[in-house]
């Protein structure tokens, strides 16, 4: 392996490419393969509340994914993110607490990971929300996910933000870093919302 017995990395695919967890000293682009990314996971803490939850990524084994009947669209065979070495000296304290941070559904799965840069795969912690936990929705219609994603929010602010947080922070990866499914719900969103502008406007003047 690349990395040292007591060295620690976690994988992130979702917030964490733009929001780093504590602690750490690297953070290097790269993807892992084996999944697919989609938004079929429900948020009651960070993008919806318990009465109304949002939609964030979870990451979806493309064996599953691939006996679907509607693969809704296609997938890239990497799913893009960063890795992030925890500093030596705080991996204890920062296993802890990932280990007694419940996510909303994810687990905790070990993955090995790809530097953009090239060279040997790193083993990396990755949290996925499989298919058997309470908050996966799974397979819906783009459309109404778009509309779902738009009129939700929860304590981190707008479900509509995290999506493009995530579409923005995807470019900055690499040029070959986008992700379709991302993408496409990002211009379904705003199209929805310059549809609500104008309907806006329209009644300020009526
Ligand atoms: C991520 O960015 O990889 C992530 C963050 C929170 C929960 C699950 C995944």
């Amino acid at each position: 392996p690349a990395q040292a017995d007591d060295e620690f990395w976690l994988f992130g695919y979702g917030s964490l490419i733009w929001k780093p967890p504590p602690h750490f000293d690297r953070r290097i682009p790269g993807w892992v393969t084996g999944y697919v990314r989609r938004f079929w996971q429900a948020s009651e803490d960070h993008r919806g509340t318990p009465e109304a939850p949002g939609r964030v990524v979870t990451l979806i084994s493309r064996s599953y994914w691939e006996q679907l009947t509607d693969h809704h669209g296609s997938a890239p065979n990497k799913v893009w993110g960063v890795a992030y070495r925890i500093k030596p000296d705080r991996v204890a304290e920062v296993k802890e607490y990932l280990d007694i941070r419940e996510i909303n559904g994810y687990t905790i799965h070990y993955t090995p990971f790809h530097p953009a840069r090239g060279g040997e795969p790193i083993q990396t912690l990755v949290y996925i929300g499989t298919p058997d936990n309470e908050q996966f929705v799974g397979p819906q219609d783009p459309q109404a996910l778009a509309e779902h994603i738009y009129r939700s929010a929860g304590p981190s602010g707008l479900n509509r933000d995290y999506l493009w947080g995530l579409e923005a922070a995807l470019d900055e990866l690499s040029p070959e870093s986008g992700d379709e499914h991302v993408t496409d719900l990002s211009n379904r969103v705003r199209a929805i919302a310059a549809r609500d502008e104008k309907e806006k406007e329209r009644e300020q003047i009526g």
